[in-house]
């Protein structure tokens, strides 16, 4: 018995000496490479043995800071190759990246590819669009904007946060998936999943990225294959105002205007989703707008959203339901949103959706172009600052178009037809413009006792 306590004794005190020993050899080598004594410590050397592999210098693609000692060795090197050769030897020949699956909340799109339904031709998606929507909820692909460009520096290899994902393509953690609420039971079949799920990343502290040298293509169909019960309509409108409901608080209203005879539609229960949105400490939807979505087609900060009426004739500025690059018409004003709804906005925009009025000339047609938000409609190369805004006067109520210094109005243009245009400015009724914010109440309110249904 004794014999044996001796022997545990004696090796114990030979692993302690073992240890101490690769210690002292480890603290010793590890400093040969020194030059400088001040950095003699046990613990670098520690810390190299314990993780060698993720703690290099310039692992996961981190900067590689060269000591003040080495400075001018660092400069001698340089010349050389013109890089810096001090630490592109330092790093490991074969050092990790940041890989965007092991960031439990990023999802990641690829770009998809377009392959035709008839003819099976491969064509390459692009990288310079990224996910956005329009008032009435459309999943739409918009320009990748300038700040977005800053934000990579340039490098177009560089996943794009974008705001919005198509829905179809994305990959994403599972347990992840089912921490941020999977999809909205409540949503049937087909439409605005892809929104409701973007919202709810972004909100809740996730993000959403275009890794753009992934491509995946996909067989885009002209017609859905699916039956809809009730039609298309009542599903999407139905899915939409679910989303519009839990995520867009008072931005809603946007697409309640601008396309009132949804809030025919029935949405069920929400309750469960607010729930959700709480739990998660989600943020608001201007949070959103602000931060991951300045250039989104619904302003985050306007004077007005609803009707601009003409105090003379009493009549509201109508896009008559034309397109883009058309001009914009002048109805009896209904009150009922839709077509007669214009948003004024913080960044002196006319807009209803995505497009922006602007003039070219005095007398011309006032035309609805896609907006470019900062940047004008581009219309004139000039004074990009100016271009498609106007300069709302609260007491005169008169639109000063900037560019060409002259006041909205309705007058007779060139093509001998009345209309909206710019003259010079004369003080009169016609230049005058009362703008207004409906409430989807009052919008609902009227559409509902309409004899006309105007939207349906
Ligand atoms: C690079 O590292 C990875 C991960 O450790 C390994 O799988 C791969 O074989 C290495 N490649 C080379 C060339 O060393
Ligand atoms: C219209 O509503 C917006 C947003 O709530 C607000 O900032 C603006 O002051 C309102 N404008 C008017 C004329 O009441």
């Amino acid at each position: 018995m004794r014999r044996f306590v001796y022997c545990k004794v004696v090796l114990t005190t030979s692993l302690v000496w073992v240890l101490v020993d690769v210690f002292l050899l480890l603290y010793f080598s590890e400093c040969n490479k020194c030059d400088n004594r001040k950095d003699r410590s046990l613990l670098p050397a520690l810390r190299a043995v314990i993780s060698r592999s993720h703690e290099g210098p310039g692992e996961m693609g981190k900067a590689v800071n060269i000591p003040k000692n080495d400075q001018e060795k660092m400069k001698e090197l340089f010349k050389i190759n013109q890089f810096n050769l001090l630490a592109s030897d330092m790093i490991a020949l074969n050092r990790s990246l940041p890989d965007v699956r092991l960031d439990g909340s990023a999802v990641v799109c690829p770009i998809i590819d377009v392959i035709s339904d008839e003819t099976f031709e491969y064509m390459a998606g692009s990288d310079m669009t990224y996910g956005g929507f329009n008032w009435k909820l459309n999943f739409r692909w918009y320009p990748v904007p300038q700040r977005e460009m800053d934000r990579r520096k340039g490098d177009r290899t560089l996943p794009v946060r974008t705001p919005t994902m198509a829905g179809g393509l994305f990959s994403i953690d599972k347990t992840y998936f089912e921490e941020i609420g999977s999809y909205d039971p409540g949503m049937d079949i087909w439409g605005g999943e892809n929104l409701e799920m973007s919202f709810r990343i972004w909100q809740c502290g996730g993000s959403l990225e275009i890794v753009t040298c992934s491509h995946v293509g996909h067989v885009f169909r002209k017609a859905t294959p699916y039956s809809f019960p009730g039609g298309t309509g009542q599903v999407i409108n139905k899915n939409n105002r679910r989303l519009a409901e839990v995520w867009m608080d008072d931005f809603k209203d946007f697409f309640y205007i601008i396309s009132p005879g949804v809030m025919r539609v029935d949405y069920g229960d929400v309750s469960s989703r607010k729930v959700l949105r709480g739990a998660l400490k989600c943020k608001p939807f201007s949070w959103y707008l602000e931060n991951i979505y300045p250039d989104s087609q619904i302003p985050r900060r306007y004077y007005s959203l609803g009707e601009i009426r003409n105090v003379e004739t009493n009549q509201c500025v109508d896009n008559m339901g034309r397109k883009e690059n058309e001009k914009v018409g002048f109805f009896n004003c209904h009150g009922m949103g839709g077509n007669q709804v214009f948003s004024y906005t913080a960044d002196k925009e006319i807009r209803t959706d995505d497009l922006c009025l602007d003039a070219s000339r005095l007398n011309g047609p006032i035309l609805m172009l896609k907006c470019h938000h900062m940047k004008g409609n581009q219309m004139f190369e000039y004074d990009a600052e100016y271009v498609g805004k106007w300069e709302y006067d609260f007491e005169k109520h008169t639109f000063l178009h900037i560019i060409t210094q002259s006041c909205l109005t309705i007058s007779r243009l060139e093509d001998g037809t009345y209309g909206p245009t710019v003259e010079n400015c004369n003080s009169s009724p016609l230049q005058s413009w009362v703008l207004h914010n409906y409430t989807r109440q009052e919008v609902a309110r009227r559409l509902y006792y309409s004899p006309t249904d105007y939207f349906l």
